[in-house]
């Protein structure tokens, strides 16, 4: 029998649900999350969620912070604790790839807060720089590199002025 592959970035993973527990410890954060097979980094923290988790800037303790494409929610629950008193919202639907991409950032980045600011992790050898690259020329965007690490870029994206 052949079992067919399955990924996270399919709109409906064909893999039967196996509930998997997956810890996050960073400094004085410690949580148990809970994931599902099929579902991006449900075999633990993705390397590139923890060098954003490290390197963005804290989070405004109060107001609106969005993790869009949030995965079963190890970013916005970190948000969640170091800004207790900020509304956090976490949406995600399960679908991935460029174009997919390319329109979840036209849905959400518009909406920033003027003064406000999302910050992204990309993976150097999946086109973190085309992707600079398009919402700096095609969008209009200021965008950052933050930081470049393990493979990983960090970058600040703010509406243009
Ligand atoms: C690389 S994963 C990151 C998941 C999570 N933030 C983490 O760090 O583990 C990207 C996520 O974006 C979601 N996604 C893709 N396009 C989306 C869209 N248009 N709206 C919301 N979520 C989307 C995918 O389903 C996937 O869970």
């Amino acid at each position: 029998m052949s079992i067919p592959k399955s990924h996270y970035f399919e709109a409906r993973p064909a893999v039967a649900s196996r509930p998997r527990t997956v810890k996050l410890h960073m400094g004085d954060i410690q949580l148990e999350l809970q994931a599902d097979r099929g579902v991006f980094g449900s075999r633990g923290i993705d390397p590139g969620t923890l060098v954003l988790l490290k390197e963005a800037p804290p989070p405004p303790v109060t107001g609106d912070l969005l993790d869009p494409g949030s995965g079963y929610g190890p970013i916005a629950l970190v948000l969640a604790r170091r800004a207790p008193q900020a509304k956090v919202w976490a949406v995600d639907v399960n679908e991935v790839g460029k174009a997919p991409l390319h329109e979840l950032l036209m849905a959400w980045l518009p909406r920033l807060k003027p003064g406000g600011a999302a910050y992204l992790v990309v993976q150097r050898n999946l086109g973190s720089d085309s992707l600079a690259g398009w919402m700096r020329k095609e969008q209009g965007w200021n965008v950052t590199r933050l930081k470049s690490k393990k493979g990983y870029r960090v970058l600040e994206v703010r509406p243009a002025p």
